[in-house]
């Protein structure tokens, strides 16, 4: 198959965590649950949590900026503002008019993207979309997610799994046959209730029932879930490999949606990809929904792990479902 011409590529990527540290030890104080049960089943051992004072917003402008400082771009250059996030500071308007305003974009087109953990690589296709149109030539794609605002702390099958932060990159036209080699978004809404939200919009709007069941807050069938994760991101994995013509020997560094580390060795061994080649976070900040691909890729780049020509393989899957993979050619 002949190799596919990238439009965009990442020109920089930022990333903002919470300095607060709460370590499954932490969780043992508050819930009927143990740091063993946690680490063999997720492969969690702690998460950020941000404090009260912290909004959706503040962290997906901090994470922006630094991106756009290592790009050198100027607010004022910016087209289009894509924010995904499954936590938004409020309904109306959007976390994505919020960090115009904090940055100062007034050229931006912003407005947020719903496609939980698998946002980024939603927004991602998003941002390619506009600029192949010729819409732009500047997009900043941002997740920031305030998981620990929405996890009811009181059930302990999901209070132990998420964490707080937010990620960005500047996307722009490619200008040496480098960047976004494939990429796949796909979603299945018969299944929403097994990973949900069940009430707090306009169908069931809050009120004190909603309060006491606690049904504005995350719902999750954890091993259901589980399953068709394992499933989607095979199928993601493997979409974004064919439409790349590339194999799993041609990926460099794999960076997986961290939600849980037996669905990441499952995604790798499907793949063909040795876990050495796999970037893993999960264990130090849990699941930070569409925040997770971003922060790692930050991270992977800022330690050396992605170097000039490498292949980078993204696979995400989250409520919906959603699920997503890309393959980026650095
Ligand atoms: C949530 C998850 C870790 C649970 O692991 P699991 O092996 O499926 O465990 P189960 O839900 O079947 O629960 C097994 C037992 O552990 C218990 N348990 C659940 N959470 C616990 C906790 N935090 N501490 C201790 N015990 C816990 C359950 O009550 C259950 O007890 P029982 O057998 O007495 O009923 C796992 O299902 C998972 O990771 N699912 C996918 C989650 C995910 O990735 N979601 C996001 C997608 S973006």
């Amino acid at each position: 198959m002949k190799e596919p011409k990238p439009i965009v590529e990442i020109a920089a990527t930022g990333r903002w965590l919470p300095e607060r540290v709460v370590t499954n030890a932490d969780l043992e104080k508050e819930l009927d649950t143990s740091d063993a049960w946690i680490r063999e089943r997720t492969g969690i051992r702690e998460r950020r949590i941000a404090g009260p004072e912290v909004g959706a917003a503040d962290m997906g402008a901090r994470a922006a900026r630094i991106a756009m400082k290592r790009a050198g771009v100027h607010a004022g250059e910016i087209d289009f503002i894509i924010v995904a996030t499954a936590t938004p500071d409020r309904l109306l308007p959007s976390t994505a008019c919020d960090i115009q305003a904090m940055l100062g974009a007034t050229n931006a087109a912003a407005y947020d993207i719903s496609a939980a953990c698998s946002g980024f690589l939603f927004a991602m296709e998003i941002a390619e979309g506009h600029i192949a149109a010729g819409r732009g030539d500047l997009a900043l794609v941002i997740s920031t997610e305030k998981m620990t605002g929405i996890v009811d702390w009181t059930d302990r099958s999901t209070a132990v799994l998420f964490g707080d932060g937010a990620g960005a990159a500047l996307v722009r036209r490619s200008s040496n046959g480098r960047g976004v080699m494939s990429s796949y978004i796909r979603s299945d809404g018969t299944l929403a209730e097994l990973l949900w939200r069940p009430a707090g919009g306009v169908r069931i709007p809050m009120d004190a029932g909603v309060l006491e069941r606690r049904d504005h807050l995350v719902k999750m069938a954890g091993r259901e879930v589980f399953k068709h994760a394992v499933k989607a991101m095979a199928d993601a994995a493997d979409q974004a490999l064919v439409r790349a013509g590339l194999t799993g020997d041609d990926i460099d560094l794999f960076i997986p949606h961290q939600a849980n580390m037996r669905i990441i060795e499952a995604t790798a061994k499907f793949a063909k990809i040795p876990m050495s080649k796999v970037y893993i976070n999960v264990d130090r900040y849990g699941n930070m929904s569409s925040a997770t691909i971003p922060v790692a890729l930050d991270e992977a780049l800022e330690q050396g792990r992605i170097g000039p020509g490498d292949n980078v393989l993204m696979v995400a899957f989250g409520a919906g479902f959603t699920w997503a993979s890309s393959v980026v050619r650095w």
